[in-house]
């Protein structure tokens, strides 16, 4: 496997089995609508980009995560985390579960900081609902390790939904931008489903029919021609199931995006961004499966699906503000004080600096069940 050619040919027929399997799923004119391609060069099992073996996180791969820069990231979700148990009531069962946890930093750091203050013998089940079937066996061997010494147990679930109804926390981090997206193009009169199209030079994108008719919020009404819209039924879906077994509790929710008019005026072309190896690419069709995708989160039409589905908004503020009211400044505090070293003292600075300001787009939303949100909210 050193040897050049032969892991060409590995890569090459994994791309050929992956556009094998995206023309099964064309029309007869050999059009694919956009989140059915993404799908696949995404997630198709053993094919996809989150389905290699390499991981994607970190500097050996093709970008950072906020978890990723330092576990001061974690510990503020940790106190939040604890402050959502307390009013839910420590003697209660108490379920925490991240969805798309990728190789489980986030939720190791978060186990790791909460353990100590959990007794023994409380009702607590830690969840990792990962489709990756590598990152799953990472996240969970890391996840494991953390909560080992408090004897937490540490399951994975294929879903939400596999749960049943439960009280406690869900957190995702950079889940929604990654999941797919169906993007429509304005032709003056009507949207129509851009995608890719299979011909005998290969693939390019194109734009296929008139799009099918959209469930949930309605779509923007005559943009300039020529607008292209993404959103994602997937995205809306998983907000659907939460809302269904999220009983009490709450849902912390990180990630990049925009309002619609906003993404309407500010991206016009739409906002799918492709990266590898730290730098972003100009052809989102360009090396299937060795290339992530993602899209900026329409907070618009989410806020308004989490609502007509049950959850109702404590706080929408961005990561930066998040992480100040969640006891970031403290924990912080603390962090210079144990550093040690003027080196390791620059090197916290650094990367505290990354976390407030490097993650610009990003807010953290926090959704609640309708009705039972009261306690749950932090004061501004
Ligand atoms: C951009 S990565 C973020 C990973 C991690 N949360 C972090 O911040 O480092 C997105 C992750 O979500 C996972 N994922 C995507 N769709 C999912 C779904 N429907 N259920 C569970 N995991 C999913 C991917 O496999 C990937 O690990």
């Amino acid at each position: 496997m050193d040897d050049p050619a032969s892991l060409e040919s590995v890569s090459g027929d994994r791309v050929g089995r992956l556009l094998q399997q995206a023309r099964a799923q064309a029309d007869p004119e050999g059009f694919l609508s956009f989140d059915r391609w993404m799908e696949l060069v995404l997630y198709a099992e053993g094919l996809g980009y989150y389905s290699r073996p390499r991981s994607p996180f970190g500097p050996t791969g093709d970008f950072y995560t906020a978890p990723q820069v330092h576990p001061l990231f974690a510990a503020s979700f940790a106190e939040r985390i604890l402050g959502v148990r307390v009013q839910l009531g420590p003697e209660r069962p108490f379920t925490l579960v991240e969805i798309g946890p990728g190789d489980g930093t986030l939720l190791a750091g978060i186990v790791a900081r909460l353990g100590p203050q959990l007794d023994p013998g409380q009702d607590v089940r830690i969840v990792l609902v990962e489709r990756s079937t590598p990152l799953r066996s990472a996240a969970l061997l890391r996840v494991r390790e953390a909560a080992r010494p408090f004897g937490l147990r540490v399951s994975t679930a294929e879903s939400v939904a596999a749960l049943g109804p439960f009280e406690g926390v869900i957190v995702t981090n950079e889940l929604l931008d990654a999941l797919p997206v169906r993007r429509l193009r304005w032709d003056g009169s009507a949207w129509r489903e851009l995608g890719v199209r299979f011909g005998p030079s290969g693939i390019r994108a194109d734009q296929g029919p008139p799009a099918d008719p959209v469930s949930g919020p309605p779509l923007p009404t005559a943009p300039p021609d020529g607008t292209v819209f993404e959103f994602s039924p997937a995205a809306e879906g998983l907000v659907r199931e939460i809302a269904d077994h999220l009983v009490a509790g709450v849902w912390l929710l990180d990630d990049y995006g925009m309002d619609e008019d906003e993404l309407l005026q500010a991206h016009p072309d739409g906002t799918l961004a492709t990266v590898r190896h730290h730098r972003s690419g100009a052809d989102p069709l360009a090396d299937p499966g060795e290339t992530d995708l993602s899209t900026f989160v329409n907070w618009s039409r989410l806020r308004s699906v989490a609502r007509a589905a049950g959850l109702e908004p404590i706080g929408d503020r961005s990561q930066a503000e998040t992480l100040g009211a969640w006891g970031f400044p403290r924990l912080f505090e603390e962090a210079l004080a144990r550093a040690g070293s003027s080196e390791a003292e620059v090197r916290l600075r650094l990367s505290v600096k990354n976390l407030l300001f490097g993650f610009e787009r990003f807010r953290i939303l926090e959704w609640a069940p309708v009705g039972r949100a009261a306690g749950f909210r932090i004061p501004t």
